[in-house]
């Protein structure tokens, strides 16, 4: 199998562009690549559902170019190409292997919308060969990748902006405002969940087979080991597997704890334990379709409740966040956020002890917002930031701590002890065992390059 590290040529070449691109702080994308002025000129890995989702909010950009597709689905990268023609009216390459993307001089980034044990080996190759990247969520399938995502683009000093894009909404940037204000009291308890009913049937059992003739299916696998070819463990269905994923807590989980730690100025949690399993659905899934987590941060505690088998909502809402605090709640999601006034009460037993005393009033008023979707502003965000060098958004380093409480969710599930989490090493205090599982080999040939 050929190696996945860039070439000796292009890996040159990455490290001249990198460093000229050190050198060319503060210049716009459009004069480091030497085309027209204001012009961006993109690529995309993985062009298959969120790929073409990102490309509903960069291809109506007028200074948007893109000009490369990779995807080791042909038909996925023929459609889109198809799609970019109509939109921009040029045709992009397609190739199966995005590297000779990366050669490219004429590119000023990639977006990459892989699926998630796709998401670390491109974007660090991408930084090294002197492009900018938007990579999707979650930031990588393990905790070293995201650290090594992390390393690269401090090194590079390219723009790594990940797909976090809640932070990008106005509705979203209130609700975390009045949570930091203190009008909510002490916030010390905070939900965050996802719940559905897929029970028992899921997404059903089917027989492994030939992988279609139309896909480069050794190129889809990539880092992840070696498995026989079955549609479940493929497109969009690849999330439920461990192998290339993490399961809801991480697909869905780290868009809301990722809200929570900006909420609570947090870096992570300082312990976590959890409790699930597969009881519900009657498919080949290994990822949990039950799973109850709980954080402990200093003076608050962050429960993440995730259920497949029973849809009942919390509060109107199959997913959201929560915030409590002793003056009132927050709840939040896409479709906006309402703030309720609590009420402070004086229980029979003090009264009947102590007598009846006067009780606290609370002055904190309900407040309604309306929902606003953050892509298209997420999206303008990494623009924005590839032209003035400035940390986006959902810079690299701040969903790679998001990301971490997702894995660290997920490690505390399959070994099923209460861990400590070292925020500045990044480490597992207490369990040497579940330290193994913060990385994992990759399949030869696609190790990461180091940085
Ligand atoms: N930010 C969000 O709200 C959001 C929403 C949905 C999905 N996502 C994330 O986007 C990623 C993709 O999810 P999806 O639902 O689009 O999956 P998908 O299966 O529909 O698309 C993945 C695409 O990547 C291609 N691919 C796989 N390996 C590749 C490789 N080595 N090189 C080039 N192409 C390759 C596949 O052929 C496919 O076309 C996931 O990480 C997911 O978590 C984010």
């Amino acid at each position: 199998m050929k190696s996945e590290s860039i070439t000796r040529r292009s890996f040159g070449e990455g490290a001249m562009i990198a460093a000229a691109t050190g050198a060319l702080l503060g210049a716009p994308a459009a004069a480091r690549a030497g085309s027209a002025a204001e012009r961006v000129r993109l690529g995309i890995i993985g062009a298959g559902s969120r790929g073409n989702q990102l490309l509903d909010s960069f291809l109506p950009i007028p200074e948007v170019d893109l000009v490369a597709i990779a995807d080791v689905d042909d038909h996925h990268a023929g459609e889109t190409a198809d799609r970019v023609k109509k939109a921009k009216g040029n045709t992009p390459t397609t190739a199966r292997d995005y590297r000779a993307m990366l050669d490219r001089k004429d590119l000023d980034g990639v977006i990459i919308a892989t699926p998630d044990h796709w998401h670390a080996l491109p974007a660090i190759q991408a930084v090294l060969a002197g492009k900018d990247v938007y990579v999707e969520k979650p930031v990588g399938h393990n905790v070293a990748e995201g650290q090594a995502m992390v390393r690269a683009a401090r090194k590079t000093n390219q723009i790594m902006a990940v797909g976090t894009q809640q932070r990008s909404s106005t509705h979203f940037q209130k609700a975390v405002e009045i949570v930091q204000s203190g009008k909510l009291g002490k916030v010390f308890w905070v939900q965050t969940w996802n719940f559905e009913n897929i029970s028992p049937v899921g997404m059903g059992k089917y027989p492994d087979g030939e992988a279609p003739s139309y896909v480069d299916y050794d190129r889809w696998l990539g880092p992840a080991p070696g498995h026989a070819f079955n549609p479940n463990r493929f497109h969009l269905l690849f999330r439920w597997y461990f192998d290339y994923a993490g399961g809801m807590m991480s697909d869905w989980g780290v868009h809301l704890n990722d809200i929570v730690l900006w909420a609570l100025n947090a870096k992570g949690p300082n312990s976590v334990y959890a409790s699930g399993g597969v009881r519900t659905t009657d498919d080949d899934r290994d990822t949990p379709d039950t799973l109850q987590v709980v954080y402990e941060f200093p003076g608050c505690t962050l429960t993440y409740s995730m259920r497949k088998g029973n849809g009942l909502r919390l509060n109107g809402h199959d997913y959201g966040i929560l915030f409590c605090g002793t003056d009132g709640s927050l709840m939040l999601d896409r479709s906006g956020f309402e703030v309720i006034p609590d009420t402070v009460v004086l229980p029979y037993g003090i009264k009947r002890a102590h007598g009846d005393h006067p009780i606290r009033k609370i002055g904190l008023k309900h407040e309604t917002a309306k929902g606003v979707d953050g892509q298209d502003a997420h999206v303008r965000n990494f623009l924005d930031c590839m032209k003035s060098r400035a940390r986006p958004t959902s810079d690299i380093e701040i969903a790679h701590r998001s990301t971490n409480t997702c894995h660290l969710g997920n490690i505390a599930y399959k070994i099923g002890r209460r861990l400590e989490w070292d925020l500045a090493s990044e480490t597992i205090k207490n369990d040497p065992e579940a330290n193994l599982l913060l990385r994992r080999e990759a399949r030869a040939g696609f190790e990461l390059p180091t940085v």
